[in-house]
């Protein structure tokens, strides 16, 4: 039975590589429990595609129970080929957006750092990315993800129309600017706003919204507000120029990944999706299930390492294991272990091992 104050971590390894990382982070949450003090519950559920399969839906209400009743999840990844022609309501990727809006994880910290034994493995030179550490902090919960959507067969000229609305309330940009701001406080006190004001009104209404925020609570924190295509443009161009960039559900998933390639790899990137305080938040790699190496031992673990790193430190009351967890994840790398992904040859589980090693160490 678990004790009332006693914290969970709900696994939920997914489809594709996500088993094959979520693996690695098994490995060392049991070392964390063996030898430094952690003391959590554990629990593992079908997601996805592999729920689908079983249960006939990505997301069972016993999983989305558990997950809203856990101190943390953690995600590996959902989708693959084999489910894409699945009714919109049973494909993996929805039962992701039905979790992130369950659990009301609207603040997606998908933080891209560059580790100095990787400076050379991005595709950008050495000196645009060394010492880089941005902080994306997407909006999760609403945008063109969840307005109203479908494909149109009943038009006037009999012409199929196919739609996504963007949508945002005041307090939904308001709240995660806050998480945005607060952040920056406590970094390079630089926020940097990303939308479409230029064509778009719910864009134009972001700008209006995270202005008066910046104006009435955080006159302190420098804030720029640039156009999302520029932006995309401005993080290969000079990526360090950035501290905190917060912005829109769809330009988040853009720019993260785009953000990826600055650190080595999007194997490397991990994220952590933040409710309000009390509540569970959902951590999850940037990746997805990288059907193209899935089963091969191939895929780099570290993003869902770091993953759990982030849930140590946000969710479960351990900031200091996640600082141990992200000096063994830097020492693994300093020591030259690579996986496909970074130019290297070491399979999934040589990468738990380097890091299992510089745990131990
Ligand atoms: P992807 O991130 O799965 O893969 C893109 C490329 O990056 C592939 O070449 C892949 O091999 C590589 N890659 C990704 N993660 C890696 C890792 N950990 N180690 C080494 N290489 C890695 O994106 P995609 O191919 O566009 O999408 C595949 C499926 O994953 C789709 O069904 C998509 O919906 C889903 N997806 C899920 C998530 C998620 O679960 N959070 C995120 C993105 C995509
Ligand atoms: C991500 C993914 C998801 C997204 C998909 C799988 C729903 O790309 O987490 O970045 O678009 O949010
Ligand atoms: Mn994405």
């Amino acid at each position: 039975m678990t004790l009332p104050n006693r914290p969970s971590l709900l696994l939920l390894p997914g489809d594709g590589i996500g088993p094959e990382v979520i693996a690695q982070v098994r490995r060392v949450a049991a070392w964390m429990e063996s030898n430094a003090g952690l003391d959590m519950a554990i629990e593992e559920r079908p997601f996805g595609g592999t729920s689908y399969d079983l249960h006939g839906t990505p997301l069972t209400d016993e999983t989305l129970n558990l997950a809203l009743n856990s101190t943390a999840v953690l995600m590996g990844a959902v989708g693959g080929p084999q489910w894409v022609n699945n009714p919109r309501d049973k494909r993996p990727e929805m039962g992701l957006l039905n979790l992130r809006k369950a659990m009301d994880a609207f603040a997606n910290l998908r933080p891209a750092l560059c580790f100095e034994a990787l400076a050379d493995a991005s595709t950008l030179k050495r000196e645009i990315v060394a010492g880089l550490d941005i902080m994306i902090v997407r909006e999760l919960t609403s945008g063109v993800y969840f307005g109203e959507k479908g494909i149109d067969t009943n038009t006037p000229t009999g012409e199929k129309r196919g739609y996504d609305l963007q949508q945002y309330t005041q307090s939904e940009i308001e709240r995660v600017a806050r998480v945005a701001f607060e952040l920056a406080r406590g970094r390079r006190n630089k926020v940097v706003s990303a939308e479409k004001s230029n064509v778009m009104d719910s864009g134009l209404f972001w700008r209006q919204v995270v202005t008066a925020l910046h104006a009435a609570e955080y006159p302190d924190v420098e804030l720029e507000h640039m156009l999302a295509d520029n932006t995309a443009m401005q993080l290969v161009k000079n990526p360090k120029q950035f501290d905190v960039i917060v912005t829109d559900n769809l330009f988040g998933d853009i720019l993260s990944d785009e953000a990826s390639m600055l650190t080595g790899s999007i194997g490397l990137l991990p994220s952590a999706a933040l409710s309000t305080p009390g509540k569970p938040g959902l951590y999850e790699p940037v990746h997805g299930s990288a059907p193209d190496i899935a089963g091969k031992g191939l895929a780099n673990p570290l993003a869902a390492i770091l993953s759990f790193g982030m849930a140590l430190r946000w969710s479960l009351g351990r900031p200091d294991l996640d600082e141990t967890l992200y000096a063994a994840v830097k020492s693994a790398l300093a020591a030259g272990v690579r996986t496909g992904d970074l130019g290297g040859r070491n399979t999934t589980a040589e990468m738990g091992d380097a890091v299992l090693k510089a745990l131990a160490a």
